[in-house]
């Protein structure tokens, strides 16, 4: 060895071997990874007198604890402000500091021992993460929904400091093409939460439906809800001849948000244009550039009707439904969809054309771009940011646009480069509406590809390319759940699971510990909590 290589060694004994170590734990099985995880000696254990005691600020968290562990347990623990306390013994403690800079925005100190468990964050949000840990670390009874009788309560000793790796740590739902009830969406929201994902992209509107409610527009839901019949799973290119339909209510989606609040989730709305968007044109069939008549769609791939580019009615109508939906969600990212808008329309429609003319654009592609720049400047105004599919990247990105990388990397390492904000969501690693399997026909009927949970486990968001001084763009990774070939929600958790619990690691987990034969010894136990919450989820040996 040379004497450089000799300090390379060195340094990497340094670096990983303590968190080798750290590896040793028993069998305590987190996921995510946390950062340090030390077994201490003892345990603690949960009785009917256990107290939760809460930072003034986080009694949302003390609250969600206490109605966690209350089904299960049997106990309402009583949640008090923590004052200077004589004694912490038989306590849960969740401390706000806003000073612990060491935690971040959605870092947390967790300290189990006999006494008392001590979770402490600069964030209600680190906090909570901190709780998602605890839950992880009790028996997996803790997730049924009424008491279980035979349980002792107990936490091992630990000493845990986690935080993320990403700010952006999503999962996306497809509404659009298969209507899930509320219900469900919000076991999803819980489900992101028990792996502490922070992002819930809701894909709202398709050429197969419009899934929200717009008061102006009462037809978008009266007309463009509904579509005439589905393909069927196993024949794409046969119809079932059955209506099928659904929207959420502005109360609904508002029920959503709020829920998803309570659990440090943003929901991100999706609005899509200008393309995948029949049926918002069969409601309203002169924000087409042929005037229709149009029906909503029912068969799935890409349609050549989009909204007219060159129409000021469009404008106004997107602002409008824009308008609605920015009093709904309070995320500061709205998500314009840009995916998919074939041009075909453009190019024969006069209003687009003289839109071209009047703007001095060189193309559709061009115009595709002033739409989208369009909307964001009207987003903006509103104090709130774009992104979008990154087909937003043709014919110019919007100024402060950020890109939804799906098409591979490409489109993310270049908005990087240019200083736009990045999500990495590429079908290569993140389509989980691909196949589990090679053999498909031991699967449910799916959209094709084949995305195993081992592929998932190997993203990495950060591309090797990409400058150092542009890594910070990178805002994290999300998967994305299209459901053409998704119609139940227990097929919908199929899908998901437990792909979507090796994303989370991936989004969470400092790089240099992440290690797939490691994951998949921890994921047993993972799964015997998504069993309590009657996850219908992939089964590891199939
Ligand atoms: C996409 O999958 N069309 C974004
Ligand atoms: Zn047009």
């Amino acid at each position: 060895m040379k004497n450089s290589d000799c300090i390379l060694f060195l340094v990497f004994l340094l670096a990983y071997v303590p968190d080798m170590q750290a590896q040793n734990t028993g069998n305590v099985h987190i996921i995510p990874k946390p950062l340090e995880l030390t077994l201490t000696n003892g345990a603690f254990e949960i009785a009917p007198n256990t107290r939760i005691l809460v930072s003034p600020d986080a009694e949302q968290v003390g609250m969600y604890l206490q109605q966690l562990l209350e089904p299960p347990t049997g106990y309402m623990l009583r949640v008090d402000v923590l004052q200077d306390e004589l004694s912490l013994e038989n306590t849960i403690v969740l401390e706000l500091d806003p000073t612990a800079a060491q935690h971040g925005e959605e870092g947390y100190a967790l300290s189990a021992s006999p006494d008392a468990v001590v979770i402490s964050a600069r964030t209600a949000a680190g906090l909570f993460y901190g709780v998602q840990t605890l839950r992880q670390l009790l028996p997996p009874q803790v997730e049924e929904r009424s008491a279980v009788a035979g349980v002792t309560w107990e936490v091992p000793g630990v000493e845990i400091t986690d935080r993320p790796r990403f700010p952006w740590r999503g999962m996306h739902l497809d509404v659009g093409r298969h209507m899930f009830p509320v219900e469900f969406v919000k076991k999803y929201i819980d489900l992101l939460a028990l792996h502490k994902m922070n992002t819930f992209h809701w894909h709202l509107t398709e050429d197969q439906g419009w899934r929200i409610e717009i008061k102006k527009y009462p037809l978008l839901t009266e007309i463009g809800s509904r579509r005439a019949a589905t393909p069927f799973p196993s024949d794409r290119n046969r119809l079932d001849g059955q209506p099928y339909g659904g929207y959420y209510t502005q109360l609904e989606v508002r029920e959503v948000v709020a829920y998803a609040q309570e659990r440090f989730i943003t929901v991100v709305p999706e609005i899509e244009m200008p393309g995948h968007s029949v049926a918002a044109l069969a409601s309203y069939p002169e924000l087409g550039c042929t005037g229709g008549p149009y029906q909503v769609r029912q068969y799935w791939g890409i349609a050549k009707d989009v909204y007219c580019a060159g129409n000021e009615k469009v404008y106004a109508f997107l602002e409008d439904v824009l308008g609605e939906v920015m009093e709904l969600f309070p995320s500061v990212f709205i998500h314009i969809g840009g995916d998919e808008c074939p041009k075909d329309r453009w190019e024969e429609c006069e209003k687009c054309q003289a839109m071209i003319a009047k703007e001095g654009l060189a193309d559709e592609h061009e115009l595709q771009s002033y739409f989208v720049t369009r909307m964001e400047k009207f987003l903006n105004s509103h104090g709130r940011r774009m992104i979008g599919w990154d087909e937003i990247l043709e014919g110019g990105l919007a100024p402060n646009a950020a890109v939804m990388s799906w098409r591979g990397m490409e489109g993310g390492i270049e908005a990087a480069t240019m200083g736009h904000d990045v999500v990495m969501t590429p079908t290569s690693h993140c389509y989980l509406d691909y196949y589990q399997s090679q053999n498909r026909e031991e699967e449910p009927p799916a959209i094709g590809g084949f995305l195993p949970l081992e592929k998932v486990y190997s993203l990495e968001p950060v591309p090797a390319e990409l400058p150092a001084d542009k890594t910070r763009h990178i805002l994290g990774a999300q998967g994305n759940l299209w459901t053409e070939y998704i119609p139940t929600a227990s097929q919908a958790e199929y899908m998901a699971f437990p792909r979507a619990s090796a994303l989370a690691e991936v989004v969470w987990t400092t790089p240099g510990m992440r290690e797939y034969g490691d994951f998949i010894e921890r994921l047993p136990s993972l799964l015997k909590h998504l069993d309590g919450l009657g996850v219908n989820y992939r089964p590891l040996l199939k």
